[in-house]
């Protein structure tokens, strides 16, 4: 090297980091667009910021971000807008109890509609290689051998307050006695009775997801991924991060452990002008 370009090496180095981005992956097979309306502007955002983006759902933004890749699980009918009835999740007793059963159902679909499809095909026989795998913590971790087959960090997004037996995960605090449970309407002020309810019923959300749904999400999984991997708990227990979208004014203060984040409002655009016309024109 010619002794004269010596002294600026360190300096043309430095710039070399300034271009420093990393390949991320985003997947969001769960159908319903009120989840992944809360997952795209993480992933935009990302994207903005100069990182090479894949954006996995079953939506199209088109943004026309020369960094950010969308890939659209294409399977008309399973897409879920304006499905549900929210007023219908709280309210009768029975209900409440029940909708575990609903998204343990919808977990199984989830799992087979979107792997089967061709989106999943190209992503399962892929060799490309990740840094980051972002994926929902919801009701389903079958998708999560991709972190393990793409040897990537793995980051947990979730569109609602924690799922119950998301905390374990995590060795987040969760205490019955005044937590109330996700599909519960309680305040953080029970009664006796209702902390027996609420203590039983997370037992029992456990007993649910970490043998029926995990079953299932084991079974499903192994039969589209050619490559062994470790049990799906082990590969959901060694995520690094959880980006929960609450925020404690909204749903009672409680403890969390430094990887449990509150990013509550991160869906939300910047201020657009108010347009300026007349009230006569409504
Ligand atoms: C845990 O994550 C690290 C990277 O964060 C990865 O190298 C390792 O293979 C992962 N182990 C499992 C069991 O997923």
């Amino acid at each position: 090297m010619p002794a004269r370009i010596a002294p600026s090496l360190p300096i043309l180095l430095l710039f070399l980091t300034l271009g420093h981005s990393y390949r991320i992956l985003g997947l969001f097979p769960h159908p319903a667009k009120s989840h992944v309306n809360v997952f795209y502007p993480l992933m935009k955002g990302l994207a903005l910021k100069g990182h090479d983006v894949t954006f996995v759902s079953h939506y199209k933004f088109n943004d026309n971000i020369p960094t950010l890749k969308e890939m659209q699980i294409v399977n008309p009918g399973a897409d879920l807008v304006n499905a549900i009835d929210m007023s219908q999740l709280l309210g009768n007793r029975l209900q409440m109890y029940l909708n575990n059963v609903l998204l343990a159902y919808w977990a199984v679909n989830t799992c087979h509609d979107g792997l089967s499809t061709p989106v999943f095909q190209e992503l399962l026989n892929s060799d490309e290689s990740y840094d980051l795998v972002i994926m929902e913590f919801f009701n389903t971790d079958c998708y999560a051998p991709f972190a393990y087959k793409f040897k990537a960090h793995l980051i947990g997004l979730s569109s609602c307050t924690i799922m119950h037996w998301t905390n374990e995960r995590f060795a987040n605090i969760y205490n019955p006695s005044y937590i109330p449970i996700t599909h519960m309407d309680y305040s953080d002020r029970m009664n006796f009775f209702e902390r027996v309810e609420n203590t039983a019923l997370g037992v029992l959300h456990e007993i649910l997801y970490n043998y029926i749904l995990r079953f299932n999400d084991e079974r499903i999984a192994r039969m589209y991924f050619k490559e062994d991997f470790p049990s799906l708990t082990k590969i959901v227990h060694n995520a690094s991060v959880f980006l929960v979208n609450t925020h404690f004014s909204l749903n009672l203060p409680k403890p969390a452990v430094p990887a449990v984040i509150d990013i509550g409002g991160i869906h939300i655009g910047n201020v657009k002008k108010v347009p300026q016309v007349g009230i006569s024109q409504f």
